[in-house]
């Protein structure tokens, strides 16, 4: 390669650029500077933090809802619209519940704390520099926003119901001094379903803040919104929709909505294309494929076991929803014999915790004789999640599906050559030894 290369590289990148006006309207970390809708929500909010001006406020607010709902956006507009004074901590950088507290200390301009000296340390040293600004601002009311809070209770062993309660108490501390604290807690679901004593769960009372997952014509709205300063040209209301449409199929997502728009609108410039429904298909399967893959292999073992569970019986039956006692069956078939198997109603939390993946979509409805129950859905292929669960454990299920289908039909299935796996070979013996209700084991 020489310079000229170099120079072709960046006029051909050029080339493809002029289609934008302002590209860095297509990445969702980007802020638009705008939030369309969400009145309700951000008058909800407000109402909670105006208390301040009458000399109280509540202890905690759960701002909650799915992924791509808006919360981080709204809080952090409205906040930043308000005349208040507030510090804005993404837990997502943490591990633990240490790691939080800490995170939170350095947020507020301090240096961490070893993790020797103990939570409680944290907790006042939080305190002392609240203390500090609010005397060295002459103000009497902070709030602390703490967003991506579901990282907290993550961590079991570090107690998160003890430290929410711990900043419970550090805001009742401060109000004795005649300081009033807010502590605003977003997340995927709502903080009173998590693990939390009854010390703090009445002290959240009913101040929460829903965001409903939006429909696909709010996601419309955002997507017009971005799409007309982004783009040099006008982009077709049916390829906005074909995004929307997409990225609103398990719930409304806007972030997935304006990845879409921006990974397809990258496809056609690179082909020199114009933008076109195709591109959003090609942008939707690229982006589905990264996400599986950035979800698995951050996964604990047991929820990877949990995704195969679901993608398994979806591959092998056909049906799409199945209830949280048939994946648990399928979990604990798969389940390596010498593992400890996890409780049923970890294995429902790891079910929710999937949900906020978006890899898998769930509805709460009548079963029937059987009773109210949540059934689950993969939102992807079970093939993509199979493969990226185990390869070579997705073959054998492909391979023996195929067995069964063949036998069932009166073709002979052609036997395993020799470049096949041995344990896939194995495992068609044992489907050929089992009835296939057995091997699918429902
Ligand atoms: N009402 C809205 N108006 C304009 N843009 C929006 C709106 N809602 C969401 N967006 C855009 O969608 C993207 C995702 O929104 P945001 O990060 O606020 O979601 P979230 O609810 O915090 O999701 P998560 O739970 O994954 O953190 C952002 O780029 C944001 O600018
Ligand atoms: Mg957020």
């Amino acid at each position: 390669m020489n310079k000229k290369d170099i120079e072709n590289i960046i006029s051909k990148i050029q080339k493809e650029n002029k289609a934008y006006s302002k590209k860095s309207l297509l990445d969702p970390m980007v802020f638009s500077g705008g939030v369309i809708g969400r009145q309700n929500e951000a008058e909800q909010f407000i109402r909670f933090l105006l208390g301040y001006k009458q000399g109280f406020v509540v202890p905690l607010i759960s701002v909650y809802g799915r992924s791509g709902a808006g919360k981080s956006t709204l809080v952090r507009f409205v906040l930043e619209n308000l005349d208040v004074e507030f510090c804005f901590v993404n837990l997502r950088k943490a591990k633990t519940v240490f790691g939080c507290a800490n995170l939170i200390l350095s947020e507020l301009g301090a240096s961490p704390i070893k993790s020797a000296q103990g939570i409680n340390m944290v907790v006042q040293q939080i305190g002392d520099v609240l203390e500090n600004i609010l005397v060295t601002k002459k103000l009497n009311f902070f709030i602390i926003v703490l967003d991506e809070a579901d990282v907290l209770f993550y961590d079991k062993r570090g107690k998160p119901s003890d430290f929410v309660y711990k900043l419970t108490v550090l805001e009742e501390n401060l109000r004795t001094k005649g300081y009033l604290l807010c502590v605003v807690m977003i997340s995927n679901s709502a903080l009173y379903d998590y693990d939390l004593d009854d010390r703090v769960r009445s002290r959240i009372g009913s101040s929460e803040v829903f965001f409903e997952p939006y429909k696909k014509e709010d996601v419309l709205k955002i997507l017009h919104a971005r799409a007309k300063d982004a783009f040099k040209i006008k982009i077709d209301d049916s390829i906005l929709e074909h995004c929307a449409y997409l990225s609103s199929l398990g719930h409304g997502d806007a972030r997935r909505a304006i990845d879409l728009l921006r990974v397809a609108a990258q496809v056609a410039s690179i082909k020199g294309e114009k933008i076109s429904k195709t591109h959003i298909d090609m942008a939707q399967d690229e982006l589905q494929q990264d996400r599986i893959e950035k979800v698995i292999s951050s996964a604990s073992f047991h929820f990877r076991l949990v995704c195969g569970a679901l993608a398994r019986v979806t591959f092998l039956t056909d049906s799409e929803w199945h209830s949280t006692s048939t994946i648990f069956k399928q979990y604990s078939k798969i389940l390596p014999k010498d593992t400890k198997i996890l409780s049923y109603r970890r294995i429902s939390e790891l079910l929710s915790d999937l949900e906020n993946t978006g890899l898998v979509i769930s509805q709460t409805g009548s079963r029937g004789r059987h009773g109210y129950g949540t059934q689950y859905k993969l939102a992807v292929s079970p093939e993509m999640i199979g493969r990226n669960v185990d390869d070579k454990w997705w073959k054998t299920i492909v391979e023996a599906k195929i067995s069964h289908l063949a036998s069932s039909s009166g073709t002979t299935f052609p036997a395993p050559n020799s470049g096949m796996l041995k344990h896939l070979r194995k495992t068609l013996e044992e489907t050929n030894r089992m009835t296939w209700e057995n091997y699918v084991g429902l």
